[in-house]
C-alpha cells in the first residue's frame, strides 16, 4: 500500500470530507463566567450546550464514518448469537488474535470483570501509568494499583521518542520483593493516557513479556490506544519503518496474554469496550461476571449496532493517511503553543497535549490546583472545555500538574485548532493573574467528577 511518506504535496489534509454537520453555540464571557461558577468550577458538570469546543476527552466523542453508519443498519438485534456479533469477533481475532473477545460497554466494565476475577486484597497490579478508571477498578477489589512509568519520562521536558515506557528494571525488583503470588497480571496501557499520551515502544513491550513469562504472570494491553501507539512505533522505532501500523498492531497483541480495549477511543465508536484473552477458564469466570451485570456474551450491554460500529471502525483505525493526520495535526496543536512558550509534555503525544501547568503558573501551588485554574479561565475566556490530570484527579498519585487538551477523532478541522491555540496563547498572557482554588465537597471514588471547587483570593 502507498504511505503517508510517499505523498508528493507536504501538506497534510483531514483526509475526509463532511456530510453532516453539528451547529456550534456561541456564548459571551460574562455568560460563561456566571455558568462555570454554577457548576462549582467543574467543567465535568458544564452543559455541553454551553461549550464552543470540546477538548474534554477523545473517548466517544468520534465522528463515525459513512461505512460505520450503514453498519449500524445492519445490526443484527438477536439477544443470543447476533451476526453482529460474529463480526466483530473476527475482525478482532484476526487483529489482535486472542481466543476470546468478550464485548463490554465500554472500557471500563472489561477492567472491573478483569480485576474481580483475577485481583484480591494484597495483591499487586503494576502498570505504566494506571488511568483513572484502571486505578480505581484495581482499588476497588482490595489490591494494590503501583505506577511503574521509566523515571526518565517524569520530566515533561525531555525529548524522548518512547516516553510510555515501563521502567522494567523496577518491574524486576518488584516481582522480586514481593514473589510473584503476589502479582495476578502485569498491564501496559498503550498509549500512556495519564503520563501525556506517550507511546511505548515495542522493544520495552518485549522485555515486559520476557520478563512476565519467566515468572509465569500474565501480561495484558490496556489497549485503548493502540494503533496511535502503532502509529509512533512505524515512525519512530528503529526496525519498524517498512511494517504497516495493522502488522505493527498484531506483533504488539501478540506479546499479551490478553486486553482490555475501550472501542471509544481507536475504534471510532461512541461505545463499547473488549475483553480479551487467551485463556479459557479465565474467559468462563468472566462471562459468568458479564452475564450478571453486562449481558449475555455476545453483546455485552451493547446493542448489534454498536457491535458493528466498532468492527468497522477496528478496521479503519489502521489506514495510514488517518494516522499520519492524526498524530501529525496533534502535533500541530502542540508546537504552535510550545514553540510560544506554553510548556507542553514533550514531545506531544496522540490523542491529546497536556500543558505542563505547575510549570506555567508556578505561582499557584499543587495543592490549590493549578491546572484545575487554567482549565477554568480557558473555558471563561474561549468557551474551551479541557480537563485537568494532575492532584484533582489523581490525589497523591499525581505525578504532574496536567491540563489535557484532548482532540476527538475525525470532529475538529484545523481551523479549529487554530482558534484553540489563539485561545491559549491569550491566555498565557493573563496567566500571573490566575488563582488558585480549593475544594468544597467531593464524593469517595473519582472525585473528578464530581467535586466541586471555591475560587480563592
Ligand atoms: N484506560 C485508558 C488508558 C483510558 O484512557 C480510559 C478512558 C479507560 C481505560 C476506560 O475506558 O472510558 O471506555 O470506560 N479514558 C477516557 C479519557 C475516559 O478521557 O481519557 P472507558
Amino acid at each position: 500500500m502507498l504511505q503517508p511518506e510517499a505523498l508528493f504535496l507536504r501538506t497534510i489534509i483531514e483526509p475526509f470530507r463532511i456530510k453532516s454537520v453539528e451547529p456550534l453555540r456561541q456564548t459571551t464571557v460574562q455568560e460563561r463566567s456566571r455558568l462555570i461558577a454554577e457548576a462549582g468550577y467543574n467543567l465535568f458538570l458544564l452543559r455541553a450546550n454551553d461549550i464552543l469546543i470540546d477538548l474534554l476527552t477523545d473517548s466517544g466523542t468520534s465522528a463515525m464514518s459513512t461505512e460505520q453508519w450503514a453498519g449500524m443498519m445492519r445490526g443484527d438485534e438477536s439477544y443470543a448469537g447476533s451476526e453482529s456479533y460474529f463480526r466483530l469477533k473476527s475482525v478482532a481475532e484476526a487483529l489482535m488474535g486472542f481466543k476470546h473477545v468478550i464485548p463490554a460497554h465500554q472500557g471500563r466494565a472489561a477492567e472491573r470483570i478483569l480485576f474481580s476475577v483475577l485481583c484480591k486484597p494484597g495483591h499487586i497490579v503494576p502498570n505504566n501509568t494506571h488511568f483513572d478508571t484502571t486505578r480505581a477498578n484495581v482499588e476497588f477489589t482490595g489490591a494494590q494499583a503501583v505506577d511503574l512509568l521509566m523515571s526518565e519520562a517524569r520530566d515533561t521536558q525531555t525529548q524522548l521518542p518512547f516516553k510510555g515506557d515501563m521502567d522494567t528494571e523496577a518491574l524486576e525488583s518488584l516481582i522480586q520483593e514481593n514473589g510473584r503470588e503476589r502479582i495476578p497480571l502485569v498491564m501496559v496501557t498503550v498509549t500512556n493516557n495519564s503520563g501525556g499520551g506517550q507511546p511505548v515502544s515495542m522493544a520495552n513491550l518485549e522485555q515486559v513479556r520476557e520478563i512476565t513469562r519467566r515468572h509465569g504472570i500474565p501480561l495484558y494491553l490496556d489497549a485503548c490506544r493502540f494503533a496511535e501507539n502503532a502509529w509512533f512505533i512505524h515512525e519512530r522505532e528503529p526496525g519498524y519503518a517498512d511494517w504497516s501500523a495493522r502488522d505493527i498492531a498484531r506483533k504488539m497483541f501478540s506479546l499479551a496474554d490478553g486486553c482490555t480495549f475501550s472501542a471509544k477511543k481507536d475504534a471510532f465508536a461512541n461505545i463499547g469496550g473488549l475483553l480479551c484473552s487467551n485463556d479459557d477458564r479465565l474467559a468462563q469466570q468472566e462471562k459468568d461476571l458479564l452475564i450478571l451485570t453486562e449481558g449475555f456474551p455476545t453483546y455485552g450491554g451493547l446493542a448489534g449496532r454498536d457491535l458493528e460500529a466498532i468492527a468497522v471502525g477496528l478496521q479503519e483505525i489502521l489506514d495510514p493517511y488517518y494516522l499520519a493526520y492524526r498524530v501529525a495535526s496533534t502535533a500541530y496543536l502542540g508546537r504552535h503553543i510550545a514553540d510560544h512558550g506554553v510548556p507542553i509534555v514533550e514531545p506531544p503525544g496522540g490523542h491529546a497535549i497536556y500543558i505542563d501547568a505547575a510549570r506555567m503558573l508556578p505561582h499557584i501551588p499543587r495543592n490549590q490546583f493549578p491546572a484545575q485554574s487554567l482549565a477554568v479561565e480557558l473555558y471563561r475566556h474561549a468557551g474551551i472545555r479541557s480537563v485537568e490530570i494532575g492532584s484533582v484527579m489523581f490525589g497523591e498519585h499525581a505525578q504532574n500538574e496536567l491540563l489535557r487538551l484532548a482532540i476527538p477523532r475525525r470532529v475538529y478541522t484545523q481551523s479549529h485548532i487554530d482558534y484553540v491555540v489563539e485561545a491559549i496563547l491569550e491566555v498565557n498572557e493573563l496567566k500571573d493573574g490566575l488563582r488558585g482554588y480549593e475544594l468544597v465537597s467531593q464524593p469517595q471514588f473519582l472525585r473528578h467528577f464530581s467535586c466541586r471547587f471555591r475560587p480563592l483570593g
